[in-house]
């Protein structure tokens, strides 16, 4: 349905393009870096702001379903994990706004955008958080598609974006492999404990599907965002290396991935599997998920409670600045 309410963006042929679009594509296709001052097209601006300001949301709201569980985490080690990737998740979002700023929007005007409903965050994390196996699903599960997805955008085209990938990449695969870890540890429990860990992969197997966005034949971005190498994958391609990667993880758990219809596929050298519910994917990005109102309404509510503290810092800005004129003054 949602196919239909949107016309594909196609990326431009050469005959369509100025000689300073051709120039950049140029660029673009020798792979060389596209650095904050220099010229770049209005389109190629925005998708990046879209792109990273989303790719930021996500990684700040992130932190809610986790950090939901750092007062139960089942041991002092776990919590301590726990609690620092969450931390990491805040770094990731603070890099990323950093490196949006470079293109001339402000942290504050994308957050504006984010709490007015007007910018995105990841779909996944609008889903509930249950069990402490859902901390070993989401490390595993939601953590690893973030890195399927990620690992490429360490060559995206422009340089901001991509060093701060890169950074992002090496914290990522740590937070995986606690993830697993807490699966491990379960599967390897009491039948109660890896029936919680079933139950995790079962709620979270077709959410981390969708993480790689629609399918491409209803991706809107993909090819002119794949021309300007600011994607460098399609979702398609990145949620099949997913499945690939993943199932055979499932197995090593003594899991069981919830699609019937999963099979080895020998001739394209990959799993087939099912889709997931598109209707359901369009009704959360629409703000329709389990825990839309939930996670914007705290993240609307750290704005509104951090008020005062921002004031504070901007009246203490001022009274420095005051302080600096005048014995630039006396000085004179
Ligand atoms: N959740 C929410 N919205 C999504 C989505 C998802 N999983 N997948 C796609 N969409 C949205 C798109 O933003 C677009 O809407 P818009 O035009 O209003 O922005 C629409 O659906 C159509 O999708 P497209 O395929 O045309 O969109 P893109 O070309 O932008 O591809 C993407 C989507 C693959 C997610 C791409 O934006 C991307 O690679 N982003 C960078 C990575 C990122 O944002 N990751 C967040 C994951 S969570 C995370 O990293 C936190 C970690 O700690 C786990």
């Amino acid at each position: 349905m949602y196919a239909q309410l949107v016309k594909s963006e196609g990326s431009k042929s050469r005959d369509e393009m100025t000689p300073e679009e051709i120039a950049f594509q140029d660029r673009i296709d020798r792979n060389e870096k596209i650095e904050p001052k220099e010229w770049m097209p209005e389109g190629y601006r925005k998708t990046l702001i879209r792109q990273i300001g989303q790719h930021a949301h996500s990684e700040i709201v992130g932190q809610l379903p986790e950090g939901n569980w750092i007062t139960r985490a089942p041991t002092l080690e776990r919590k301590a994990i726990l609690l620092a990737k969450v931390q990491d998740e805040a770094g990731h979002g603070l890099y990323l706004y950093c490196a949006a700023e470079t293109l001339g929007v402000s942290r504050d005007e994308l957050l504006e955008k984010l709490h007015s409903g007007n910018m995105k965050y990841s779909s996944i994390f609008n889903y509930p958080t249950l069990t402490w196996a859902d901390m070993g699903a989401v490390g595993w599960l939601v953590d690893g598609a973030a890195i399927m997805n990620q690992v490429p955008l360490q060559r995206t085209s422009y340089g901001p974006y991509s060093r701060a990938m890169i950074r992002i990449c090496k914290e990522e695969s740590f937070h995986q492999r606690q993830g697993y870890d807490i699966m491990m540890k379960m599967c390897a429990g009491t039948p109660e404990q890896k029936a919680m860990a079933q139950d995790a992969l079962n709620r979270f197997w077709y959410p981390a599907l969708m993480m790689f966005g629609p399918s491409d034949k209803d991706s809107v971005h993909s090819a002119q965002s794949m021309a300007w190498k600011i994607k460098m994958n399609t979702n398609d391609e990145l949620r099949q290396k997913f499945v690939d990667q993943t199932v055979p993880q499932a197995e090593y758990l003594g899991l069981t991935v919830p699609d019937p219809d999963l099979k080895w596929n020998e001739d394209k050298g990959g799993y087939d599997f099912s889709e997931p519910d598109w209707s359901e994917f369009f009704a959360v990005i629409a703000g329709n998920g389990p825990c839309n109102a939930e996670r914007l309404g705290a993240r609307v509510k750290a704005w509104e409670d951090g008020a005062w503290f921002r004031e504070g810092l901007m009246a203490h800005a001022a009274k420095a600045e005051d302080r600096a004129r005048a014995a630039r003054h006396a000085a004179e």
